[in-house]
């Protein structure tokens, strides 16, 4: 069984990539101790939109780092940077080639971020579901463990791989979006309807696993919250609070029943102020190994060992796939 999944190198991940995606990651690298595993820097991903190419390679390096910061075990998982391994943009155009424009203008992220961007909009945010399939249909993954926002780009992957099957003969595995429960979905700390996100123009609405820890803990204590006054789950009229006690109830591996005995009669201070002191403490630790590897020579010998990993069953890949179409001489 292989697990994969990957994330984009813009910004520094938040919370909401952390909880929706990263503390799954380890979660199943501890728990299918059979598997084999492999994480990905997505940084073509991170390209179709412009980006500043100082901040693009200290972001590179820096979600490696943080990966293992996390938990990953490179001696578990094979960490890599999608760029190193040119198989992804080569099979990303033979997708595009068995794929239709109305489905990548289909996709809710592509018609969220185009109509923000106007005339501008760069034909890769288009076909970049192409190059997402492309990452997962490469390695032959089972499952990719990803938060609520990318299932629709897994469904896809999964449609574009039934189709080539059917025309070409069976060549990939047929993937799986793997949502864990709690946490897939992390919303602004600021707006409850809107998804957590490291592009959202005001900070307070997010947290990055390397903020600074007083400001981090500043940002929950300021969270807004609803009028009910109690803590109690409930999605729908108290979206706020019920958004804070996901991230209470993912890092602290409890219910949310049991938050809400806790916390019966109090109002929602002290909730928030326990909910500070989880968070700092939680990025205090990230950061803490996060700052022993990305200064170590280390780091660099993982990634090399992975992209050397990866690129050998890519590559594998990819002549079966020209094979199949009839590409080339052989
Ligand atoms: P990206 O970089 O936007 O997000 C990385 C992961 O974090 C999850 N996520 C969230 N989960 C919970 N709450 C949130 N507010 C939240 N925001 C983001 C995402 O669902 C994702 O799992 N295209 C992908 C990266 C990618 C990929 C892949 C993933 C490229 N190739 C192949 C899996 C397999 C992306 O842009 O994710």
């Amino acid at each position: 069984m292989r697990i994969l999944s990957g994330i984009q190198p813009t910004n520094t991940p938040t919370l909401g990539n952390y909880l929706g995606a990263m503390k799954n990651f380890v979660k199943l690298q501890n728990d299918f101790s059979d598997a084999d595993i492999i994480v990905f820097v997505a940084d073509l991903h991170s390209i179709t939109v412009p980006r500043d190419r100082q901040e693009l390679k200290k972001n590179i390096r820096s979600l490696a780092a943080l990966y293992i910061a996390t938990g990953l075990d490179p001696a578990r998982t094979h960490i890599f940077i999608q760029s190193e391994v040119p198989c992804h943009s080569e099979l990303a155009f033979i997708l595009e080639c068995n794929s239709y424009i109305g489905e990548m203008e289909r996709m809710i992220q592509f018609k969220e971020k185009s109509a923000k961007q106007g005339q501008t909009v760069t034909t890769g945010l288009l076909t970049y579901p192409c190059l997402m399939a492309s990452d997962i249909l490469l390695y032959d993954a089972n499952y990719v463990p990803v938060g609520e926002d990318q299932k629709q780009h897994v469904e896809l992957t999964r449609d574009i791989a039934i189709r080539f099957n059917n025309k070409y003969g069976d060549t990939f595995v047929v993937p799986e979006p793997y949502i864990m429960k709690g946490g897939a979905r992390i919303m602004s700390l600021q707006d409850p309807l809107h998804k957590m996100s490291k592009s959202d123009p005001n900070p307070k609405g997010y947290i990055t696993l390397l903020d600074d820890i007083n400001e981090a803990k500043n940002k929950i204590k300021r969270a807004v919250t609803d009028s009910y006054g109690s803590v109690k789950y409930d999605k729908e009229n108290q979206p706020a609070v019920s958004n804070l006690m996901e991230i209470y109830s993912k890092l602290k591996n409890i219910s949310y029943d049991e938050i809400e005995k806790k916390y019966q009669g109090l109002g929602y201070q002290e909730f928030k102020e326990d909910l500070a002191e989880i968070v700092g403490n939680e990025l205090k630790n990230i950061q803490e190994k996060y700052h022993a590897i990305i200064s170590s020579n280390e780091l660099d010998k993982i990634l090399d060992d992975g992209r050397d990993y990866a690129y050998r069953l890519a590559r594998r890949k990819i002549e079966k796939v020209h094979h199949k179409i009839g590409l080339g001489r052989k």
